[in-house]
């Protein structure tokens, strides 16, 4: 006799299968990066799922696109290959792949959460202006923040060395090396005081206590007027997507935060003007706070 469970195994392995080979389909095509039987074959099953990776894929950056599908596997990999899945154990290409996919974090910062943040834009845009972006990694969305906003000096904090040793690499092939300056801190040791017009801080990749340490820093690290900006999981209500976003945030080692649970934090340092941010399917939840406000 099958029991519910069997078939629902069966049936997990079987669309699971299917999901990651299709994400390693869409990275192969998308970043050209297998021979071309295997790009043939990759693009005829995203053909056959409805999607032409040879169209205009709209407001989709290939190469984030691209990294994005193939962060997952990589991290998963990481995970069932029994080295542990700690960000400080994870290859330099998971390290670099997370970083491309961060990275369209600051475009879609600017279309979705900038236009909502009253001031920002302005202060953005003022000569000296900075931004303080924690767990900045190998500072791929640190780079990003500072190719959008040309008077924009970004300081990106990060606790593993070996991750800012890959951040510099990256930082100096870029175009802003000027303006992106790397600093090996962990958050809860955070002195800066009325110095950022934005910081940025990722709750599922930082520690639990960590979070509960830097909060108040990082809030006395705005300058008056400046917003906080938190990245946490999206938790809706939907019994398998928020246990995914639970299980995914214990995989990182860091902290599970729903909306009200973000807004409160945020209150709890003293912010106003909290929200949470609408985001695109796929993207972290955002909550921001405002000081001063
Ligand atoms: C997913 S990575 C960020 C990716 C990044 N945006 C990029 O462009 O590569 C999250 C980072 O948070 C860092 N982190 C975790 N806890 C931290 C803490 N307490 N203080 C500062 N950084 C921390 C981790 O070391 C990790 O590099």
């Amino acid at each position: 006799m099958t029991t519910q469970s069997a078939e629902q195994t069966r049936h997990l392995m079987q669309s699971g299968d299917r999901g990651a080979w299709s994400l390693a389909a869409l990275t192969v095509a998308l970043a050209e990066s297998g021979s071309e039987e295997q790009m043939r074959a990759a693009v005829d099953l995203l053909g056959a799922l409805g999607i032409d990776v040879r169209a205009d894929l709209g407001e989709l950056d290939r190469a984030g696109a691209a990294a994005q599908a193939a962060a997952p596997l990589l991290q998963t990999a990481a995970l069932v290959s029994g080295d542990g899945m700690l960000w400080a154990g994870q290859s330099n290409e998971a390290l670099l792949t997370q970083g491309r996919a961060s990275a369209q974090g600051a475009a879609a910062f600017v279309q979705f959460g900038l236009p909502r943040l009253p001031g920002l834009a302005e202060a953005l845009a003022r000569p000296g202006a900075r931004m303080l972006d924690i767990g900045t990694g190998v500072a791929a969305l640190a780079v990003a923040y500072a190719e959008l906003f040309p008077e924009l000096t970004v300081i990106g904090v990060d606790v593993l060395p070996h991750v800012l040793g890959l951040a510099a690499e990256i930082v100096a092939a870029s175009t802003v090396a000027d303006r992106v300056v790397l600093r090996e801190q962990d958050v809860s040791t955070l002195d800066d005081e009325a110095a950022y017009v934005l910081a940025w801080i990722p709750a599922p990749f930082v520690p639990p206590g960590a979070l509960r340490a830097g909060m108040p820093r990082l809030a006395r690290a705005l300058a008056p007027g400046g917003w906080a900006m938190v990245g946490h999981g999206k938790y809706a209500g939907d019994p398998v997507e928020d246990a995914l976003s639970r299980f995914k945030t214990v995989a990182y080692g860091g902290t599970a935060l729903n909306d009200d649970q973000a807004q409160q934090m945020l209150r709890d340092v003293g912010l106003g003007n909290v929200m949470t941010l609408p985001t695109p399917l796929g993207a972290p939840a955002i909550t921001v706070g405002r000081n001063g406000f």
